[in-house]
């Protein structure tokens, strides 16, 4: 399966897909391109030096949101992506990018939603008191952190996990989500998916 990833930060899920593909031929996907929305992430160094093509899509070099989502779905677009995979892509996608891809960009977030949906997930969860929190991924729909899920992973919080920790505790979620991102990518590049309403079903489409 053809794979789009777009990123913001550092790229570490980004990278586990890679290492995975690399080595396991068996794997069933390959990183066609890689996307940010932003210059100078980590995400695009990585990608720059596995020698797969990249793109940035900045919301201010657009006229408008809606001219940027339409811009970001042709870019893509142009890769003829069989998945889309959001790895700490921190823009929501709008109805163009949705026309073209939804159904098949997958996310992952640092928390376990529904709780926390956003783009503060450990600081939320934290700050809740939450005793476990963990990664989802899931299927991107119109909402934000509000597709159908297709896996999640659970990371304890202790005493030791103060709100200054933010870091420690989203580094700690990081490792459990790099492994679930890379199950589920290759689960569905191999065996295909189906969405019924909010169940995904993984497995050869239509049986
Ligand atoms: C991930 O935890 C993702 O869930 C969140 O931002 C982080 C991105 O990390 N949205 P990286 O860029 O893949 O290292």
């Amino acid at each position: 399966a053809r794979l789009v990833v777009l990123v913001s930060g550092s790229g570490t899920n980004l990278q586990a897909l890679l290492d995975a593909i690399g080595d396991d031929p068996a794997y069933g996907a390959e990183i066609v391109a890689v996307g940010a929305d932003r210059d100078g992430t980590g995400g695009v160094e990585r990608a720059e030096r596995a020698g797969i093509p990249t793109f940035v899509c900045k919301v201010k070099d657009h006229a408008t949101r809606g001219a940027w989502d339409e811009a970001l779905a042709a870019l893509v677009a142009e890769h003829r992506p069989d998945l889309v995979v959001s790895a700490g892509f921190m823009k929501i996608v709008g109805p163009a990018f949705l026309a073209a891809f939804g159904g098949r960009t997958v996310n992952t977030h640092p928390a376990l939603l529904p709780s926390f949906p956003g783009a503060h997930g450990v600081r939320d969860a934290l700050a809740y008191g939450v005793k476990v929190t963990g990664c989802t991924v899931h299927f991107v729909d119109d909402g934000v952190d509000t597709g159908p899920i297709i896996a999640q992973g659970v990371v304890e919080v202790t005493e030791e996990d103060t709100p200054e920790g933010e870091a420690a505790l989203h580094e700690r979620i990081k490792e459990v989500e790099r492994s679930l991102l890379v199950e589920a990518v290759g689960r569905i590049a191999r065996d295909g998916h189906r969405i019924e309403g909010r169940k995904v079903h993984l497995g050869h489409v239509g049986e």
